[in-house]
Formats: C-alpha cells, structure tokens, sequence
C-alpha cells in the first residue's frame, strides 16, 4: 500500500517512513528539503533495505502533487510538512501562514481530484488552551493559541475539519503529538536543529557534545514539585508506530477524529537532565534562566483514547529516549552534513 508522506525528509516524517516500511507499507515523500536532508532517506532505505520514491518539491506545488498521484496508486497521505519553529513564526507570522496553511490547501485539493479522501494530520499539543486541567483529553478546549505556529495547527485542524464535513467520502485523522524525543536506536537518523536549538532535548545532546557550554533552565518557580516546567517527552519511533495504527483506523472510517500521541506521563526540565546524565554518564551543566515567555507550567496528554481506540500506546522508556538521542548525537554532531 502506498502511503504519499509530505515533509517525509524531516525528523518525524524519516523515523515514521522508516516504521511503514517496516510495517510492509510503500511511503513516498515529497519535501521541498527546507529543513531537512534527502540523506535521511537514502539512510532510512539503508537501515530497512526499502526503498523510497523521493519527489523534492513544494507541496504547494499542484502540478507536482498532481504528477505523484498519476504516477502512484496513493492509497492515502500522512501531512507533515510545515514550519515548526515557535519563535521565527512570531517574527515572519505570515511565511508561517503562507507555507502552512497554503500546503494544506493545495494538498486536499489535489487529494480530491485525485479521489484520495485519506489525510493524517501532524497537529500539535500546542493547540489546547493554556486553561486546561491536565491530563490533556481530545475534549479539551483548543485555541487560545500564544504563537502563528500554534494558530497554523489549530487553523490546519479547522480546514481539514470543514473538508470532512463537505463531503463523506473523506477520512481524516488529526493527531496531536506531545513532545517528540529520541531518534532510531541505530542513531543514523535523528534530529538535527538549525542553529540554537529551541527545544530541550536538542539542547542538552549539543551540551553533552560541546557545542554549548551550558543549559538554560527557562524558570525555577512554577507550581510543579521541582518547580521547572513539566512535559510529556514521546520516543520518536512510539510516535512514528501511531501512525501505522492511525492508517488503519483512517482506511475503515470516515469523517474527523483526533487521538493524542503522548505516554500520559509528565517530566520535568530537571527529571530529564538527571534521566540523561543517569542513561549516558555525561553530566550537563546548567543554570536556572528566567522563565520563557508562552510556556505553561505543565503539559501532558491522556492517552486513553489512542490506546482504546487505535490499539497503540507508547512503549519507550525515558532512559531510552535520552539514550537514542545521544547516540544520533554524538555520532552525527552536525546532523547530516557529517
Ligand atoms: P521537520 O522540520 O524536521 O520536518 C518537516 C519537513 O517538512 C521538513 O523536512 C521540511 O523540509 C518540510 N517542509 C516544510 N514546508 C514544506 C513545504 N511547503 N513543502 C514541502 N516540504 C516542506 O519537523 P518535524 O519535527 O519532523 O515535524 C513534522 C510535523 O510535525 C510538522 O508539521 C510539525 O509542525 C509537527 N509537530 C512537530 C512537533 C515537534 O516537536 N517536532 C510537535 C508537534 C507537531
Ligand atoms: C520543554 C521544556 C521549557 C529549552 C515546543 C512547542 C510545541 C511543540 C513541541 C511543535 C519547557 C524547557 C526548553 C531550554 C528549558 N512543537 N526548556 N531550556 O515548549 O513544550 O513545546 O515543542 O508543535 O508547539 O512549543 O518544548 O522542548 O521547547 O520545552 O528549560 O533551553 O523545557 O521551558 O518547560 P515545548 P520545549
């Protein structure tokens, strides 16, 4: 079965191309390579043995998607390409509003006159509103969002939505992925930021590796029990394996459903400097920064209906993630370019 994965170059998409292939699955991929390398493909096709038709392009480029689904029987498409970068969104909202939502929109275009009405959606935690009691359920309040990224998410969810609604025929999945961490236990894929790394856990691997002398603790005194802020951390491949389960589910339903991709489980900035230094030996320095503005004191997600639903749950242990994140770490220090 072919499954057409956009923005399938990138971290999420390499690990979730690696996880079909596995799964018996074809994935093709578009990717216009904006930040990502077509070497995480040729070594995802390495690892498995697979291989993986490769269109570099822009997926708002009709004529492309077009010329894929005429070349390939698509049974349906996983959508993950987007810009992601919380911070560069506030600065160019409207690149971010472009390239999000105008990729969407071409791609369900195209989807449709090509009769392929089978869309998973890459969303984000960062949909819900800040006033949630955690766990986070699908029932939660959305919106409120405090970044263009986050709002690209919530108004991606809204287009996809109304497009279900319009016409039965279609099948969409929206999945909302907590944090994602890790890398394939091989560490030949893995993720590579541009730059300082916004996230927590690219920041202490590069720590560990030397290419920062310290970590920035972004606040001490939120109500949590060490006080520094709490996440759901997801192993990359239990995220990729939902997506495998989401398949299924998509190809014998119709309609919108939403699932969280999260292990139910909240760690703090410290928990995960402690569980790295326990995995890899490495101690991290760090110091306690202000708080960064936007960040909730807690954040994690109720997986119930993932697993009732989808069969799946997440099966990494923070040892491992923090494990496999330092073994891509230190065997690719400057991700793929060697
Ligand atoms: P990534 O940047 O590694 O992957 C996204 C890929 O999309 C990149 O390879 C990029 O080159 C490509 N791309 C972007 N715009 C494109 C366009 N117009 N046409 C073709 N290709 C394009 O990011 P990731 O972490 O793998 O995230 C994948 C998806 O999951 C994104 O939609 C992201 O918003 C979402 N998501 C990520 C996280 C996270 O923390 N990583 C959390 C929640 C949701
Ligand atoms: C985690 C914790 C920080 C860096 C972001 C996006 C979200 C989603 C995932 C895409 C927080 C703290 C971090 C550092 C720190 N992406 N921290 N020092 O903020 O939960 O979510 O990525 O959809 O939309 O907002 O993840 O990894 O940035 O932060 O203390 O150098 O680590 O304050 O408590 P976040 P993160």
């Amino acid at each position: 079965m072919k499954v057409l994965v956009t923005g399938g170059a990138g971290y999420i998409g390499s690990h979730t191309c690696l996880t079909l292939l596995e799964a018996g699955m074809e994935p093709i991929v578009i990717d216009n390579l904006c930040n990502s390398s077509a070497e995480s493909l040729a070594r995802v096709e390495a690892l498995t043995g697979g291989k993986i038709p490769f269109y570099p392009g822009d997926v708002r480029d009709e004529a492309l998607l077009d010329r894929i689904f005429t070349e390939h029987t698509i049974s349906c498409v996983i959508h993950f390409a987007g810009l992601k970068a919380v911070g560069e969104s506030v600065q160019i909202p409207l690149t971010y509003y472009e390239n999000n939502l105008g990729a969407t929109i071409s791609l369900c275009k195209v989807m449709s006159r090509h009769g392929v009405k089978a869309i998973i959606f890459s969303s984000s935690a960062t949909v819900y509103s800040g006033d949630n009691e955690m766990p986070l359920k699908e029932t939660s309040r959305t919106g409120g969002c405090t970044n263009p990224y986050g709002w690209t998410k919530y108004m991606g969810e809204q287009i996809l939505r109304d497009t279900a609604k319009s016409d039965p025929a279609w099948s969409v999945v929206l999945l909302r992925y907590f944090n994602p961490v890790g890398a394939h236990e091989s560490g030949r894929i893995g993720e590579h930021p541009n730059g300082i790394p916004n996230n927590l856990m690219p920041f202490i691997t590069q720590t560990a590796v030397g290419k920062r002398d310290h970590l920035n603790v972004f606040g001490d005194d939120y109500p949590t029990p060490d006080g520094t802020g709490v996440r759901d951390y997801i192993h990359v491949l239990d995220l990729a394996k939902g997506h495998v389960a989401a398949i299924r589910y998509l190809l014998s339903h119709t309609g919108t459903e939403v699932f969280n991709l999260g292990t139910g489980q909240g760690y703090s900035v410290l928990d995960m400097v402690h569980a790295f230094q326990d995995a890899t030996g490495i101690t991290i320095p760090y110091e306690i920064a202000p708080r960064r503005p936007g960040d909730l004191p807690t954040c994690y997600a109720d997986p119930a209906k993932s697993r009732e639903v989808l069969g799946w749950q997440a099966e990494h242990s923070l040892k491992e993630m923090c494990r496999d994140s330092w073994n891509w770490q230190k065997q690719n220090p400057n991700g793929y370019e060697g």
